[in-house]
């Protein structure tokens, strides 16, 4: 199976829980990691290079940190220049049809408050839905998401188990990945 990995952080230089989960995967010659703001500093998204690459890839991972209950911005700019019409959906745009789409991300937020009743009132999952919508209009697949809470508080080892579970979690077939 062919991994793409897209991380979206503004910072990524700067920050520890994304960079934790990336540093479990960096051996690994299969995955195909790539940094969307270092690619595109201007916001000027190539949409032919990321359809071809899309083409490519049996599975995208999207990773990024949590921001305002969903992602950074170019990732949403991302989704708004790369899933066009008659490509990714409409009459003719079945290209993602097979893909698989997983969510990886991090939350300042820690386990117990993402849920009814909670601070946050709702789980990550369900603020997840207009990426999973989105992506599932768009014929892809969409796997169970992973999840890292509490990311600004964890611990040197707590980050590393974390990004073992990732690291394995990005790697199992969907068959297996139970939702
Ligand atoms: C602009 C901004 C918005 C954020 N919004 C949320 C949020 O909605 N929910 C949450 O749990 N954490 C939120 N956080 C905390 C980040 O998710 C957290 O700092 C990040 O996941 C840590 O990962 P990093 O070390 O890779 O930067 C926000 C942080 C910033 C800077």
């Amino acid at each position: 199976m062919k991994i793409m990995l897209i991380a979206a952080h503004p910072q990524l230089d700067r920050s520890r829980a994304n960079q934790a989960l990336l540093g479990e995967l960096k051996e690994d010659a299969d995955i195909f990691i790539r940094d969307l703001y270092r690619e595109y500093p201007d916001w000027n998204i190539d949409v032919e290079k990321e359809h071809r690459l899309l083409l490519e890839y049996d599975r995208i991972v999207l990773q990024f940190p949590f921001y305002w209950y969903s992602c950074p911005p170019l990732l949403k700019k991302w989704f708004d220049d790369v899933l066009t019409f008659g490509w990714a959906f409409g009459p003719g745009g079945d290209r993602l049809l097979g893909k698989e789409f997983l969510v990886g991300t991090t939350a300042g937020g820690p386990d117990r408050s993402y849920r009814a009743g909670g601070d946050n009132r709702f789980t990550v999952d369900e603020l997840l839905r207009p990426i999973e919508r989105t992506l599932t209009k768009c014929n892809g697949t969409y796997l169970p998401a992973f999840v890292v809470y509490d990311a600004n508080q964890s611990a040197g080892a707590e980050l590393a188990r974390e990004a073992r579970r990732y690291a394995e979690h990005i790697r199992t077939p969907q068959s297996a990945l139970a939702h």
